[in-house]
């Protein structure tokens, strides 16, 4: 759905590009004719021929595409090619305004939007790969502090930039830590990503100043209160209502159990949400889910909802994805009737 929104305003704004150049350029059948064989049809990489190329071919929908290339070096790296990669120069095949329309064809259809400068990457970096573990303000995400032993580590606690090195850093980051939740991001995040989000990391919780943490106690409260927020306005769900709608919709990739391996997962990066996983049983309340299904997840294969089911069935499928996978005490293993009648 919302590709063919994008799609439309792709179709106007090349033809006003194009009217203004005096003269039309098919940039999406030159990008299917020339470009699709190595960098995937939809511009993810993921084609047939990108097991035999190092470096393999650019994803332009990853969020590091998103803030390292621009229309400039983008048009550069396509007329004069990337030395040493199986990227050539374009140069003799294509002309100017037809690499200028294939850059601003690649922009529009594949690539994420961004507003974020370079200084900005480790921050996201940081949202996107650690805060649902470290938690927004580097002190532990409240549901890692009760569920992983040991918990992540707090940034915030003075003299950490002292006890942690910045080598330690990028090789615990690279490699994870063994025997505790600490994945390592090598085969993710390239050497500058790492480098960037590690000095994130440094700069922004590592201070001098000294952080208050909750108790224990008072942290469980918090996240079962949480927990059991309800949908705002007059809306509620009706859990057997929702299994049908689920079933119809999002079992193929979020799995019948709800544990993220439906049929489709198989063939999607990132992965389909396990509902089952301590992160989400203790983050996806139903507003959470509310939004998080009405509005999709940008650059996933997570759809907007909304374009497609009315705000009750949205609210059905919340009650039903909330009572059977993610409320306490729900099976974890079945893939159930919803619990309420
Ligand atoms: C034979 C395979 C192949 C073909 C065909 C190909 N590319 Fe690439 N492309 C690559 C590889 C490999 C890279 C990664 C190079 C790197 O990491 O420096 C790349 C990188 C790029 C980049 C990023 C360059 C940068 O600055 O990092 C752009 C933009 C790009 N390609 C556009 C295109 C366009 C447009 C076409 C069609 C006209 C095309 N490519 C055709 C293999 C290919
Ligand atoms: C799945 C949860 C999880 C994610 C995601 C995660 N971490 Fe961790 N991290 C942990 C845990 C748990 C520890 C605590 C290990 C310990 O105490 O020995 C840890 C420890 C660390 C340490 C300290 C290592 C040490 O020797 O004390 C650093 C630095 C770190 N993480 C950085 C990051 C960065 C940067 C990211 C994102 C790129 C990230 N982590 C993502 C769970 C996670
Ligand atoms: C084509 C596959 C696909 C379908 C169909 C699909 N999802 Fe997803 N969903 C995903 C992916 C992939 C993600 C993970 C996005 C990410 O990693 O941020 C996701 C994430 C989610 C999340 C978590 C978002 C967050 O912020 O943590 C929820 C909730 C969710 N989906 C619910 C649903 C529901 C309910 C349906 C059916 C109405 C559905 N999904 C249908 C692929 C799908």
């Amino acid at each position: 759905m919302r590709q063919r929104i994008v799609v439309v305003l792709f179709l106007t704004l090349l033809s006003a590009h194009s009217l203004a150049m005096g003269k039309v350029v098919d940039a999406a059948g030159l990008y299917a004719e020339y470009c699709s064989v190595c960098h995937g049809d939809r511009g993810d990489g993921k084609s047939r021929a990108r097991g035999s190329m190092i470096p393999p071919p650019r994803d332009f929908s990853s969020p590091q595409s998103a803030v390292e290339l621009n229309r400039d070096r983008m048009i550069n790296s396509i007329t004069e090619g990337r030395p040493g990669t199986a990227m050539v120069g374009w140069k003799n095949q294509l002309t100017s305004e037809q690499i200028i329309g294939i850059v601003d064809y690649i922009t529009i259809t594949m690539m994420r939007p961004t507003t974020v400068e370079e200084g900005e990457q480790g921050r996201r970096l940081y949202a996107e790969n650690c805060s649902v573990c470290h938690g927004d303000d580097g002190s532990g995400a409240r549901w890692t502090l009760t569920n992983l032993k040991p918990p992540p580590r707090n940034f915030t606690v003075p003299g950490t930039a002292e006890q942690l090195s910045l080598d330690h850093m990028l090789k615990v980051v690279r490699y994870g830590k063994a025997d505790t939740a600490m994945p390592g991001f090598a085969s993710q995040l390239s050497d500058h990503d790492i480098s960037q989000v590690v000095n994130y990391v440094r700069q922004a919780f590592m201070s001098e100043r000294g952080k208050q943490t909750d108790k224990i106690e008072d942290i469980n409260i918090k996240i079962a209160q949480e927990m059991e927020k309800q949908l705002d306005q007059d809306l509620s769900g009706d859990a057997s209502r929702g299994q049908r709608y689920y079933l119809q919709n999002c079992a193929a990739c979020h799995g019948v159990k709800g544990d993220g391996k439906g049929p489709r997962a198989y063939f999607i990066l990132p992965k389909p949400r396990n509902f089952q996983h301590d992160a989400a049983r203790h983050t996806l309340n139903r507003p959470r889910l509310y939004t998080a299904i009405a509005e999709g997840t940008r650059g996933t294969d997570m759809p907007a909802w909304e374009k497609v089911l009315s705000a009750q069935q949205i609210a059905d499928i919340v009650e039903y994805v909330y009572q059977v996978f993610i409320r306490p005490g729900a099976s974890r293993t079945q893939s159930a009737n919803p619990a309420s009648g």
